[in-house]
């Protein structure tokens, strides 16, 4: 039987308005702006407001998407969102999402990569469709890591940001759409990155709050060595996977954590950076939402069109990461 060509038949993408600057972190922790910039090439980042959500974000993005396809919500048969900040440890930010836009015949679950989250999302959906159980699949990336981030700690507090990014995905011309993926873990390498209390293993306590265990912890450098390595790894096994190399690619969407993680993977791939898209100055590194949210503005600035071999790259705790690589064609 001959294989369905699954791609992206729409795309969309949203950040919350309020946004904190290096200059606001210089007031608050021991940091500069000018270390910021040199260490990590972002200037600012987007924040959710009080009482605002992952799955209203989540929400503004799949509306996005759904009109950008030109479909309507009822024609959905699965919603797939990457978040490691669900609003609740249930129900899924799925399944919120679902209700909000009114997805009617659509299975919903979300699915735990952190950075990886959009990329495992895209190999989880278009699996459905090429098996011929599902015709369109919402996948989406999206986090408030502001609601995980120790703003007192200069270590992370610099880095993160809030944002949603979705894809509708569904059958496309021969030859085109997703045509190699890879994905990978290390679970070895889960201490490098956590979130460790308000889980099972240490729920929530007056303890693990004071000891600040509820937010996100990481050991940079090691994450840093770790991303760097897997970054063109995974890309060339999706590629060989593709049946194409490096210099077929034309446009690299890396997840947005470090502008010197994005251009060492680029390098190592033999890309210019003409040919990465790079917005992590404006969002930094908003977990799986980075790369839809990057592939968004690649494609509506114009940058990007029909016939583009575009490879996305994602890495993160877990330690997970997985690539994409798509030949771009949107009806
Ligand atoms: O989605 C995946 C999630 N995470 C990542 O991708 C993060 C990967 N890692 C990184 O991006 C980098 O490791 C960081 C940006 C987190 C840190 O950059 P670095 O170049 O690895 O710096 P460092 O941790 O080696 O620190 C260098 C110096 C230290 O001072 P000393 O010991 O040399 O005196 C730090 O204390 O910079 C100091 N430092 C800071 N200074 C000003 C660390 N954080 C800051 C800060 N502002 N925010």
């Amino acid at each position: 039987m001959k294989e369905r060509s699954v791609g992206i038949l729409g795309i969309g993408s949203y950040v919350p308005e309020k946004i904190i600057t290096n200059f606001d972190l210089e007031k608050t922790i021991d940091t500069t702006d000018k270390w910021i910039v040199e260490r990590t090439g972002i200037r600012e980042r987007h924040v959710v407001a009080e009482g605002e959500a992952t799955s209203d974000l989540a929400t503004r993005a799949a509306e996005r998407a759904l009109l950008d396809a030109g479909i309507s919500a009822e024609e959905i048969d699965l919603i797939i969102v990457g978040t490691v900040t669900p609003d609740m440890q249930f129900p899924s930010v799925a399944c919120l999402v679902q209700n909000n836009i009114k997805a009617v015949n659509a299975a919903a679950f979300d699915l735990t990569a952190v950075c990886s989250g959009f990329v495992y999302g895209l190999a989880t959906g278009s699996s459905f469709i090429k098996a011929g159980t599902y015709k369109k699949v919402l996948v989406i990336g999206a986090e408030s890591l502001s609601k995980i981030t120790d703003w007192s700690d200069r270590n992370t507090a610099i880095l993160f940001g809030d944002g949603a990014g979705a894809a509708i995905l569904g059958e496309t011309d021969a030859g085109y759409g997703i045509l190699g993926i890879d994905m990978g873990a290390d679970g070895n390498g889960g201490d490098l990155l956590r979130v460790p209390a308000g889980g099972s293993r240490l729920p929530t306590t007056e303890e693990t709050i004071s000891q600040r265990l509820h937010y996100t912890q990481m050991d940079g450098n090691e994450v840093f060595k770790f991303a760097v390595k897997v970054m063109g790894e995974t890309v060339n096994k999706a590629l060989e996977n593709a049946k194409l190399t490096a210099k077929d690619v034309t446009y690299l969407v890396p997840h947005q954590a470090n502008m010197r993680i994005i251009q060492s993977a680029a390098k190592r791939l033999g890309l210019p950076m003409d040919r990465v898209v790079v917005n992590v100055d404006k969002y930094g590194n908003t977990s799986a939402a980075s790369i839809p949210i990057a592939l968004d503005e690649g494609i509506k600035s114009g940058r990007i069109k029909n016939g583009d071999v575009i490879a996305l790259v994602g890495f993160g705790g877990g330690l997970t990461w997985g690539a994409t690589i798509i030949k771009w064609s949107k009806p």
